[in-house]
């Protein structure tokens, strides 16, 4: 038989062999019969010297090169066996069709659901939800707010500087000017946010808070407008039953102005020893009014064909009363026994 065919059969039979070995030992085994010492190429190399001479190194070659292709293929079966026995011991060891443990979720922080709520009351009255700086030079949190550099309101707003004219909004009513400076009227929006005051931290106060504002400035909008918004509002967070009451206040950005109270959702009105409302039947939201002429012309808004109300009031207030919390400082500290309370 010519070399060549003499190769091929062995070949072959070599890859028969290799298909049916299944185990390390079998593979062995097959090394060593077809490439080992006296192994079958072995045989055949020997044939090499029967050759003529000049035959020799090309017959030589030609072994070499199938030597070394089947111990590439000795290699392969080996790597596949390999990685069917790890597999093998890993479905053994672990259920792979075992439902997985369920990750635990989050769920939205009380203020979230307050801001979200409250958004989604006045986007369907029509306003647009907007958003502000942290940080805002005190011309927006005073000057144009009507309230001058020697205005002692701004004593009442103990705001965080962080350079000589550029604070931490103590308030959202910033988001006021940048609106009107921005569009023309008619305007309507809400603000939600956070603010940040130099207030000492217990059950009612804390150095950061979130407000909501309110503005609208259109024609012959007046305070009935408001108290109609902020009545459908409190009734969208905290029932059908709630009243809204203004009680006369001061802002310099609004004139008149008023402090808003709802009906306590907690003693219904009855005050008594309601701890909520300290007996009083009323929950204090914040402060509201209507926009100030000043304002209003400063933003080239004319106050003899415009008018407007603004409000803003603090979201965690509306959060505690909500849910009956006792203690602002439980809506920081992020517990999650605290948190997984609310969806
Ligand atoms: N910005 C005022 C405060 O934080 C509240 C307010 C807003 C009052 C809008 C009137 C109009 O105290």
């Amino acid at each position: 038989m010519r070399l060549e065919d003499e190769l091929r059969e062995l070949r072959a039979r070599f890859d028969a062999a290799l298909e049916r070995a299944a185990d390390p030992k079998h593979l062995d085994e097959v090394r060593v019969s077809f490439l080992g010492r006296s192994g079958e190429v072995t045989t055949v190399r020997r044939g090499i010297g029967k050759l003529p001479g000049d035959e020799r190194p090309s017959a030589g070659k030609t072994i070499n090169d199938v030597v070394a292709s089947m111990e590439a293929a000795l290699g392969e079966r080996e790597g596949a066996l390999q990685r069917a026995r790890f597999e093998t011991s890993l479905s053994e060891s672990i259920d792979v069709t075992f439902p997985a443990p369920p990750s635990p979720l989050g769920s939205l922080h009380p203020i979230r659901i307050v801001t979200n709520d409250l958004c989604g009351y006045f986007e369907r009255h029509g306003f647009a939800v907007v958003l502000g700086p942290e940080i805002e030079p005190d011309y927006y949190n005073f000057d144009a707010l009507n309230i001058p550099a020697d205005h002692p309101a701004r004593e009442g707003f103990d705001s965080f500087y962080l350079t000589e004219h550029l604070l931490l909004r103590p308030h959202t009513s910033p988001m006021q000017i940048r609106t009107m400076e921005d569009y023309p009227p008619p305007v309507a929006v809400v603000v939600p946010g956070k603010c940040y005051r130099r207030d000492a931290v217990d059950a009612r106060h804390s150095y950061m808070f979130h407000q909501i504002e309110g503005l609208l400035v259109a024609k012959d909008v007046h305070f009935g407008h408001l108290k109609g918004t902020l009545t459908g509002m409190c009734r969208k967070l905290f029932g059908p039953d709630q009243a809204v009451r203004f009680r006369p206040s001061y802002f310099p950005f609004t004139e008149p102005s008023a402090e808003v109270d709802t009906t306590c959702p907690r003693c219904r009105g009855a005050g008594g020893p309601c701890r909520m409302c300290s007996g009083s039947g009323w929950i204090e939201l914040g402060g509201s009014g209507m926009v100030h002429p000043n304002v209003l012309q400063q933003m080239e808004y004319d106050p003899d064909i415009y008018s407007g109300w603004a409000f803003g009031f603090g979201i965690e207030r509306l959060a505690l009363v909500r849910y009956d919390i006792d203690d602002i400082r439980r809506l920081f500290e992020n517990q999650p026994e605290f948190l997984a309370q609310f969806s």
